[in-house]
């Protein structure tokens, strides 16, 4: 990894900034998302200041932004799901393309997991495209594998999505045994 990059938790008054790598993730990588650049664009600004700040100090959803030489270059979200089982998921992973294969992708999954664990996730989620084969390897590489669903996109129901999921190492799992 490029000793330049760095991952931190969004601060409450990041909004601006979670709009900006979500705007230019969905504007570089509509394939990637359930959600398209047209919904992101029309939604208030007051929109991306209130989930930033929601963000900061949620026990239940958040996101990392990725930094090179301190300039924002990427982004994923982290959340458990509202009902049972209270699954945990990765979401909206991007990395610009300037910095893809340096291991800030792998970064932002690993710090999201981390923290998603420390809540108490036993395992992570996350729905990747069928057609999206760099993502698919990509974390196939880090250990996920198909979790047994399989479903429609909801950009476009044409396309489906397959869910993989990884399972947490526990700091004291050799403690455990
Ligand atoms: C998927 C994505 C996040 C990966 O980001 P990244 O920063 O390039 O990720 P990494 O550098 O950690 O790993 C990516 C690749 O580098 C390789 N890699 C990482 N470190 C490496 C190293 N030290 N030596 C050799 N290869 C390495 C990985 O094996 C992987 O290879 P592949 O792309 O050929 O499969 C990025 O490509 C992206 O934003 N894509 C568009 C949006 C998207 O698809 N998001 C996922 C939605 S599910």
């Amino acid at each position: 990894m490029s000793s330049s990059l760095t991952v931190r938790r969004i601060a409450a008054d990041q909004g601006e900034t979670y709009r900006e790598l979500r705007t230019a993730s969905l504007r570089e990588a509509p394939y990637a998302f359930g959600e398209t650049l047209e919904e992101a664009l029309s939604a208030d600004a007051a929109k991306f200041d209130e989930t930033a700040a929601s963000y900061a100090v949620s026990d239940l959803s958040t996101s990392f932004i990725l930094y090179t030489e301190g300039h924002p270059a990427g982004l994923i979200c982290a959340f458990f799901e509202e009902t049972p089982p209270h699954h945990a998921f990765v979401c909206e992973l991007w990395v610009a393309p300037a910095v893809r294969h340096l291991r800030g992708g792998e970064l932002l999954v690993n710090t999201a997991s981390a923290w998603l664990a420390e809540q108490g996730a036993p395992e992570v989620y996350a729905w990747v495209a069928d057609a999206n084969r760099n993502a698919m390897r990509f974390y196939q590489r880090l250990g996920f594998g198909p979790a047994g669903e399989h479903a429609p996109s909801s950009r476009a129901p044409d396309e489906w999505q397959t869910l993989l999921v990884r399972r947490v190492r526990h700091e004291n799992a050799a403690l455990q045994g």
